[in-house]
């Protein structure tokens, strides 16, 4: 038997073990690779005698094909197996593929604006970062304002602040100088509260704001019980509470009777049958000015709600850093 009827027939007892793509790659280069047992043999030509060499060169070629050969059709039974095994059950039950859904306060502040929108009102946005000019000054909020205090507002500069509400929003669309104007501005604002079961330092706002010919106080009441009769149901009812802002005047707190008990007292509106529900007001002649509108022409109402607050109320949730864990356990529940 020569060399060469020895290495085929090392291949072939090799080759009917291969039962893999990975086996038969090994194959492949023991035997055809850079120092494989065949390479070797071509290498080994180069020692011979001129006139040995074209028979050996021949003899060596023949063997090479047959082995690739052999290899490709090995491949091809591989590949034919695996197909036709079944790898895919398809009578087991589907896995159901685990669902996103919106964040509880995101479906709030989508219906809140849906509300709105429903009642020509547009959505605008403003920046986060804000200036001290739009965040206080522009609304009439003087230098010795406690709102302005570092202790309660997030400063990047001397100049620049995270807005502690968005009502900076008002000032950016009135400045555009188109009236009238009917507007609500979704967003998150910033404050330094120390987390607790009612604050966190970051949360959602909707500011409100209508500025046209004739505008009373009497289109903002009807207007916010409209609002919170979509939101709560129709039996709701509004009242104002006499209060100060620095933007607004006169201003007022608006309380909803509780959707709960519909005020009767209980304990989401520790018996009072109320829930505050935001500040609002007559747009303060000084802001409208400051922007230069006539405030003898044009006249507009503002309000600022809290988003978290809504949701709380909604769903029944006692603790406002729960929206901000993002623990599935929680979220899946909305
Ligand atoms: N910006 C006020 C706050 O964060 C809420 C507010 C009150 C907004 C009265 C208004 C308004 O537009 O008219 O407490």
């Amino acid at each position: 038997m020569s060399d060469l009827d020895e290495l085929c027939l090392l291949f072939d007892s090799e080759l009917e073990k291969v039962e893999d793509g990975r086996a038969l790659d090994d194959l492949r280069v023991r035997f055809l690779g850079k120092k494989g047992l065949l390479t070797q043999k071509f290498k080994e030509l180069g020692a011979l005698s001129p006139a040995d060499k074209p028979a050996r060169g021949a003899e060596l070629n023949r063997v090479k094909e047959r082995l690739q050969e052999a290899l490709a059709q090995r491949q091809q039974a591989l590949e034919a197996g695996r197909l036709s095994q079944p790898t895919l059950d398809l009578t087991l039950p589907g896995r159901r593929p685990r669902l996103g859904r919106r964040h509880p306060l995101a479906q709030v502040e989508a219906r809140v604006r849906s509300i709105f929108r429903s009642m020509g009102f547009v959505v605008e946005t403003g920046p986060e970062v804000e200036t001290a000019y739009y965040n206080f000054t522009a609304l009439n909020t003087p230098e010795w304002h406690p709102a302005r205090d570092e202790a309660d507002t997030f400063y990047l500069d001397a100049e620049r602040l995270l807005r502690t509400e968005t009502s900076p929003v008002q000032i950016r669309v009135l400045e555009r100088g188109r009236l009238p104007v009917r507007m609500i501005a979704p967003g998150r604002v910033y404050r330094k509260d120390k987390p607790d079961p009612s604050h966190f330092p970051v949360f959602h706002q909707v500011e409100g704001l209508y500025v046209d010919h004739g505008v009373t106080f009497a289109d903002l009441k009807g207007t916010l019980l409209a609002f919170y009769r979509s939101l709560f149901g129709e039996e709701t009812a509004i009242r104002f509470r006499p209060h100060f802002f620095p933007f607004t005047e006169p201003s007022a707190e608006v309380d909803v009777t509780c959707f709960l008990c519909q005020g009767e007292g209980c304990r989401v509106c520790k018996q009072s049958g109320w829930l505050e529900m935001g500040g609002s007001g007559m747009v303060d002649p000084n802001v409208l000015s400051g922007v230069g509108i006539d405030p003898e022409e044009w006249s507009g109402y503002a309000f600022g709600l809290g988003i978290e607050r809504i949701a709380m109320l909604w769903y029944g949730v006692d603790d406002i850093r729960l929206f901000w864990e993002n623990d599935l356990r929680f979220l899946k529940q909305f």
